[in-house]
């Protein structure tokens, strides 16, 4: 595996690849790597052409510094791992080759706020729901560093989880709006065997906070027998969302920050209309101080 750090190279070295005829696949992360990451890698790899995954933990997107300065970076470990499934390139640059200035805190006084200001992005409702809502910038500081990031690899495909099933669909309204020719595709969630979704957070839960954590994906679970329920009109979803609700507020150590029953699309609140198939549940949550979202596709 080639370690590229910086735009430059990574151009020079994607463009003599490219002059071969292969393609790339691209799996954009922020480290810490688990399963999850390296069922997007194979899932790339998968596809036959030059595999490039990139590791850069985006201060931009980081709406709690603490949460930044606490988020686990075990280089050599990923470095590893991403050997171990014939990832192709990893790139591999610092804060200041993607914002132009030196900078590892999450703190926006710290000058690129500037730079911040001159992406342009319209996300319309979809910024302004669950994620977007209750992480302001968060999107915008996503799809700032995903456009800069698609500008250096120019990929052909790029693979996203569906555990961010928000942000994947940020992305695509992002690859519509400025018309790239990138196609996006959607990595199915992998789990903990216990139903935990994976996450490179999860390695700050203590074995009790992650005992706790299992009811958000045992509630997914259960909201998703009830479909069946719904449909045969014995329930209203109304009923749904609120006996999730009352499940995961009374679940010991765990604090609910949401729990949504959305369409998939729009992820807009979904009504008694909307056809059973596009029906998402979606959860975050607190454990441990740890933040943890999961969605289940209904
Ligand atoms: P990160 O959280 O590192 O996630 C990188 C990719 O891995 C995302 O597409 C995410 O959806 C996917 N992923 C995470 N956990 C997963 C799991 N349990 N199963 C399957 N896929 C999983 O998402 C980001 O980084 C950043 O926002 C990024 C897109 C890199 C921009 O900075």
């Amino acid at each position: 595996m080639e370690i590229i750090k910086t735009i430059k190279e990574l151009a020079l070295l994607l463009a003599s690849y490219r002059q071969e005829g292969r393609q790339i696949a691209f799996v954009p992360t922020m480290g810490a790597l688990h399963e999850g990451h390296l069922s997007l890698v194979r899932q790339a790899a998968g596809l036959g052409g030059i595999t490039v995954c990139s590791i850069f933990v985006n201060p931009t997107q980081f709406n709690d510094p603490e949460d930044l300065k606490k988020y686990p970076r075990p280089l050599e470990q990923d470095i590893a791992l991403l050997e171990s499934v014939d990832c192709d390139v990893l790139f591999l640059p610092e804060v200041g080759e993607m914002y132009g200035v030196e900078k590892d805190s999450g703190a926006k006084e710290n000058g690129w706020g500037a730079q911040e200001a001159d992406w342009k992005i319209d996300l319309g409702t979809l910024d302004q729901v669950l994620e977007g809502k209750e992480r302001p910038g968060h999107f915008r500081g996503v799809t700032q560093i995903v456009y800069k990031l698609f500008e250096a690899v120019k990929p052909d495909w790029a693979i996203f989880g569906q555990k961010d099933l928000q942000q994947f669909l940020v992305i695509q309204s992002m690859i519509d709006q400025k018309q790239l020719s990138v196609k996006l595709i959607m990595g199915e969630t992998v789990r903990e065997p216990e139903g935990l979704a994976m996450s490179s957070r999860n390695v700050r839960l203590s074995p009790l906070g992650r005992k706790q954590a299992l009811v958000l994906f045992q509630t997914l679970r259960e909201v998703k027998i009830l479909i069946p329920e719904w449909v045969a009109g014995r329930i209203s979803l109304q009923e749904i969302r609120k006996k999730a609700a009352t499940r995961l507020q009374q679940a010991e150590g765990v604090r609910l920050e949401y729990f949504a029953l959305c369409n998939r699309d729009s992820l807009l609140d979904a009504d008694e209309d909307t056809p059973p198939e596009k029906l998402v549940a979606l959860v975050a949550a607190w454990v441990d101080g740890v933040r943890l979202i999961d969605n289940v596709v209904l």
